[in-house]
């Protein structure tokens, strides 16, 4: 039995009277899932939306209590760190995660760096030690999938596609999940939405035909 956290994060819904307005990254990971759960009844799920309940953002305060010993801790420090607490341990569950995401501004949404910036945490999912030389940083957990099912309204985000060096999205999550214990990194992306043409739809199926694929492989 596997444990798979899916995390949303569009700032948009899947339930919109007007089908185009509803979010293309959630409607492709919730295929994503449903699909997994078929050929793997007994997983369990946890999920969240943080597009539409966004994590707070980090603060000095936040980041002193961080840096405060445990047996240090007040218990202010400790309620203001609860809810890092709480995403670290879906996190450290999780055998893999599966990040929906939009494009914004070329990158991830700021729900989704906020994210990050609450689950990446010293002590608890990296250590740091000089000694290591130039690379002071090493993951504390292991083993990880990470499956980023994007979307974006232009195209060619790709390695040698023609907005390639645009792209900081799948990118940076690849780089800053490393730092989650996720060792193997897959990216499935819907492109063209701004175009809303053949070449959107197109892209939309080869979506959902790798999700399918992707699924049946990590099953
Ligand atoms: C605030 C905002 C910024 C966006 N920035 C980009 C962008 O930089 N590049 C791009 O290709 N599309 C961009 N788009 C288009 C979205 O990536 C596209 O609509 C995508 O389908 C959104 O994901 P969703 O359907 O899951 O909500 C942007 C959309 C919004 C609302």
């Amino acid at each position: 039995m596997k444990t798979i956290l899916h995390i949303d994060t569009s700032a948009r819904r899947t339930d919109n009277d007007i089908q185009e307005f509803n979010s293309i990254s959630k409607t492709l990971a919730a295929h994503f899932m449903d699909k997994w759960m078929t050929l793997n009844t007994e997983d369990e799920v946890i999920y969240r939306d943080i597009g539409l309940n966004p994590p707070e953002y980090i603060s000095q305060d936040w980041i002193a209590a961080v840096f405060t010993p445990d047996e240090s801790k007040t218990d202010e420090q400790r309620a203001l760190l609860a809810l890092s607490d709480t995403l670290i341990d879906e996190v450290d569950q999780a055998d893999i995660i599966v990040i929906s995401s939009p494009m914004y501004n070329y990158g991830m949404p700021a729900a989704l760096k906020s994210w990050f910036d609450q689950v990446v945490r010293i002590g608890k999912t990296f250590t740091f030690d000089l000694a290591r030389g130039d690379f002071p940083i090493e993951p504390i957990m292991s083993g990880k999938k990470l499956v980023l099912i994007s979307s974006s309204g232009e195209f060619g985000f790709e390695i040698g596609g023609i907005r390639e060096k645009m792209n900081h999205l799948g990118p940076h999550v690849k780089t800053a999940s490393k730092y989650l214990g996720v060792e193997e990194f897959y990216e499935i992306k819907s492109e063209y939405q701004e175009f809303a043409d053949e070449r959107h739809e197109n892209s939309l199926k080869d979506a959902y035909r790798d999700i399918d694929e992707l699924v049946t492989q990590l099953s």
